[in-house]
């Protein structure tokens, strides 16, 4: 029963993996598009970010368009749409085809973002659910650390360099498609879809007979609220206190810096005068402690539950970027040192806030309105993402390294202050539990962590 579910959650979870490579495939490519296409910075900027645009739309489409078609046809689409932008964008030799290839990568990418942690949530039993959706941030990982060395392994191929670069991504693409053919839909769509019979039979697969009717039971129960759901009803005041949490969240996880690093350890590195040489070994140093500690956070998740990680997570990113900070400071950025408080700021990123946002983000909505808050808590990190990784080079270079770095860790405080004071623990629960639980004590105006500390 197990050894079903984590199967279905891996074939899922390469939405995730493709997710990771696509956004930073991009990185190793730059150098040869630039010329290629005669870019401007500005327009290579514009190029670039293209793809966050992509994901915008996307996440709106796959909030729609998973409730009426189910995530699993969704999910074909989204590697559809990885197929048809790595095959466009590998052969452009006009800009607007490759402007056009990756936004449509960046849709595959928006609808991966949300269908595939929320696929896997509605199909895994509680006690695995943490561990189950942190599988897909560590297919986004693996995916960031595939593209680092696929781009090191194809950058001495010639002219075409490029091409082959984002080529590489039609095999997953493939492979997401067809393996999409073998797993079951969500029971908690089929239920919603009235199809009670096909639920039942998923849910004896991945609960076990025993469970699985109470489980449909709760499921239907949850349903009968409302049949029909709109964006508006996030509003209603049992709902909008878990939006916030969602959105809040979501912003929190891109603008305490992540991205800095995975889209800019180069620059940084180059900022505080160190080789180029060095740079490869840097970046995939990064990516494995990534990996690395994405696994600590999968063992962890629901064994300490997801606030605890993201406070200890946030505390030690903290402290790791106010490191970075004193350094460039007290100008001693020409060591190790710098490298050593980046690594620990990954690792702390990876083992809490990194997997633990898709968690909660799963976990927050009720059945019946999943698909539409989920798409604007993500929707609303797309957009966080696009703003710092526009604004960082410039921060950097007006602001300072001290500047900046102390801004980001100021942030990460702030983070954990928040989520010590709103955000509650969803581990160990069903999601109908966790519903049940979040109507009754989001009848007060202020949904509080202290009405839902973990027992
Ligand atoms: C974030 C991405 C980030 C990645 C790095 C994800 O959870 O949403 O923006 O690039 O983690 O590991």
């Amino acid at each position: 029963m197990k050894g079903y579910v984590v199967l279905i959650s891996i074939v899922a979870a390469l939405g995730g993996l493709l997710f990771g490579f696509d956004t930073a495939v991009i990185s190793g490519t730059i150098n040869f598009i630039q010329p290629y296409f005669g870019l401007s910075e500005a327009g290579l900027g514009w190029t670039v970010s293209s793809l966050l645009l992509g994901c915008i739309a996307g996440v709106i489409i796959a909030g729609k368009a998973g409730d009426l078609y189910g995530r699993k046809k969704v999910l074909m689409l989204a590697a559809l749409l990885f197929f048809v932008s790595a095959i466009g964008s590998a052969t452009a030799n006009e800009l607007f085809i490759f402007v056009v290839s990756r936004v449509l990568g960046g849709i595959a990418v928006g609808i991966a973002s949300i269908l595939s942690p929320m696929y896997i949530a509605e199909l895994s039993p509680a006690k695995y659910r943490g561990a189950l959706v942190s599988l897909n941030q560590l297919a986004i990982v693996a995916g960031i650390l595939i593209a680092f060395f696929s781009n090191y392994l194809l950058v001495n191929t010639g002219e075409n360099n490029w091409r082959f670069m984002l080529l590489v991504m039609a095999a997953p693409a493939v492979l997401l498609f067809f393996s999409l053919f073998f797993v079951p839909e969500s029971p908690r769509w089929l239920a919603a879809q009235g199809r009670h019979s096909e639920s039942l039979r998923v849910l004896i697969k991945t609960s076990g007979t025993e469970n699985a009717e109470n489980e449909l039971f709760e499921i239907v129960e949850t349903l009968d609220v409302l049949e029909e759901s709109y964006y508006l009803d996030l509003l209603e005041p049992k709902i909008r206190p878990l939006l916030f949490i969602g959105i809040i969240l979501a912003v929190f996880q891109q603008i305490t810096g992540i991205n800095t690093i995975m889209y800019y350890a180069p620059k940084i590195f180059a900022n505080v005068g160190q080789s180029n040489n060095s740079a490869l070994l840097q970046t995939i140093l990064i990516g494995g402690t990534n990996l690395i500690f994405t696994i600590v956070a999968m063992v962890m998740i629901d064994r300490f539950g997801r606030k605890k990680l993201i406070l200890i997570g946030s505390a030690g990113m903290t402290i790791m970027l106010a490191g970075l900070s004193f350094l460039y400071f007290t100008k001693h950025t020409t060591g190790i040192m710098v490298l050593l408080f980046i690594l620990g700021y990954i690792a702390f990123f990876a083992a809490s806030l990194g997997p633990a946002l898709w968690v909660v983000a799963t976990e927050l909505f009720p059945n019946r309105l999943r698909s539409k808050g989920m798409s604007l808590a993500i929707v609303a990190l797309w957009s966080a993402c696009a703003i710092v990784t526009i604004t960082f080079p410039v921060m950097l270079e007006k602001l300072s390294g001290g500047i900046t770095f102390l801004i980001f860790a100021i942030i990460c405080l702030a983070n954990l202050l928040y989520v010590w004071h709103y955000v509650p623990e969803t581990k160990g629960k069903t999601l109908e539990e966790l519903e049940n639980e979040f109507s009754k004590d989001t009848e007060s105006p202020n949904l509080k962590s202290r009405g839902h500390k973990s027992k």
